[in-house]
């Protein structure tokens, strides 16, 4: 039995020095701030690409081993490799990794994703009705659309007050608007819910090096039950009203994952703001797409593929991961059980080799008919475990976006950041974002 090829230690010391530790310090649940902006002032982000092109070339066979004492660690590094593990999830290729579950173990611990078998399929299918996964626009769109409205309007008008649009102003409103479309309107205030999620979420960023505060996770949970208990029609949550007891598909573990994802959804529309504020091309297309859509904000193909240009420039989730379940034959040697299997998402979404646009805002990438995902470009992920939460994301970011930019023009306030003459720097820290609103003329 051969086994896979195998970096040297100083790669292997590389990869962790370069990649692993400088993403790993972002904050894999909860973004930390301080970890994102010094990211961004050492262009961590760019030197982390250059460092997987470097194993590229110097390993081009593929699964590379990590040489690490402790574990069987390997890196994907050929989309071909990719789209193997991805299609192949969650066997023998499963999201549930050792990292994964302790992390999750802090807000979630019957989460779909650190579960494995018949508890993941039914859980799996919980979130698959209740985001409306196969559906380009969700079925519950005229109550949860008008949450996006409203609360964009409550943005444009506090960045009016202050004088910018800001994260701090702009998460107040989405992080308002997130709980409404999960539980409905009387969830709208209830900040404590969202507080005690962020808590726990600072903790899971330790995985297993940080003791769980049971007693919080279990006052948490508690609460999110009461939450889908009383769910208001036409709210995620409401999908989950009267289930059987004992449930093993345990929703109220399934619901704390749409809290955070949608508040990463915030970060790519943030994001996507400030593409569009420094591309004048591709903003006169958007504005065009906005006065001459007709269906309420359910179809604008063009804002959505802002967004995910969004995400493939800077990924939400840039690691993926997975665990072996058994041993797996590739072409090259043998991947031992419980290997851990990592995909460096921004590796593959900015390698000019493959994609000579790598680096580039160019939203006319998702609007051809081949398809990214040749190159490896996997923002949601893909293959049975991909994003369920993928439609509805990029519904609600490009109705947002719409609502926003309709009367009212952004200047993004480091701006040069953003030049289309220059490539788009690996980071974009949300946090530090700044807009000048101003209303067009003769509205
Ligand atoms: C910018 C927005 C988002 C991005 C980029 C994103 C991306 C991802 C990625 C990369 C995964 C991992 C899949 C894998 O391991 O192969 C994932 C999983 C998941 N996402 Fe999202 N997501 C987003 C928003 C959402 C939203 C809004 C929801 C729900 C409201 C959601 C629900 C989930 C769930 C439940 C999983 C676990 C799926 C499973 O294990 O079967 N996501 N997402």
């Amino acid at each position: 039995m051969t086994s896979l090829p195998k970096a040297s230690v100083r790669d292997t010391a590389g990869f962790l020095l370069d990649v692993f530790i400088p993403t790993a310090a972002k904050g894999p649940l909860l973004r930390r701030p301080r970890a994102e902006a010094l990211a961004e002032r050492l262009k961590l982000d760019e030197r982390a690409v250059r460092r997987m092109q470097e194993l590229d070339r110097k390993y081009p066979e593929g699964p590379l081993l990590l040489r690490l004492p402790v574990r069987n660690q390997a890196l994907i590094l050929r989309p071909g490799h990719l789209h193997a593990v991805l299609t192949q999830s969650p066997d023998p290729f499963s999201p549930a990794s050792s990292e994964k579950r302790g992390a999750l173990a802090h807000f979630e611990p019957r989460n779909v994703l650190a579960s494995t078998r018949a508890e993941r399929t039914v859980r799996r299918a919980l979130h698959e009705q209740a985001l409306d996964t196969s559906s380009p626009v969700h079925r519950f769109a005229d109550t949860l659309l008008p949450v996006v409205r409203e609360e964009a309007d409550a943005m444009l008008a506090a960045a009016q007050a202050k004088g910018v649009l800001d994260w701090d102003v702009f998460s107040r409103c989405w992080q308002r608007g997130v709980r409404r479309i999960a539980f409905g309107d009387s969830a709208r205030d209830d900040q404590e819910l969202t507080k005690m999620l962020t808590r726990l979420r600072k903790d899971a960023n330790w995985s297993v090096l940080k003791p769980r505060r049971r007693g919080v996770r279990d006052e948490f949970l508690r609460r999110v039950q009461e939450r889908i208990d009383t769910a208001e029609p036409g709210s995620l949550a409401s999908v989950m009203g009267s289930r059987p007891e004992p449930d093993a598909a345990a929703p109220q573990d399934q619901v704390p994952q749409w809290l955070f994802a949608l508040e990463t959804s915030g970060m790519a529309a943030i994001r996507a703001l400030a593409l569009l504020a420094t591309h004048p091309n591709q903003a006169l297309l958007a504005s065009e797409e906005i006065t001459n859509d007709s269906t309420g904000g359910r179809h604008l193909p063009f804002l959505r593929a802002t967004v995910l240009e969004s995400v493939r420039l800077w990924p939400t989730t840039p690691m993926i991961l997975r665990q072996t379940t058994r041993e797996v034959s590739w072409d090259t040697g043998t991947m031992p059980a419980k290997c851990g299997v990592l995909i460096f998402v921004p590796f593959f979404h900015r390698n000019h080799q493959r994609l000579p646009q790598a680096d580039r805002f160019d939203p006319a990438l998702w609007l051809r008919d081949d398809d990214q995902e040749d190159w490896g470009v996997v923002p949601f992920s893909a293959g049975p475990v991909s994003c369920p939460g993928r439609q509805l994301t990029l519904l609600l970011t490009s109705t947002l976006l719409s609502c926003l930019l309709k009367d009212t023009a952004f200047t993004f306030q480091d701006g040069h950041r953003l030049s289309p003459g220059r490539p788009m720097p690996g980071e974009l820290n949300p946090y530090t974002l700044r807009f000048t609103p101003t209303v067009r003329a003769g509205v």
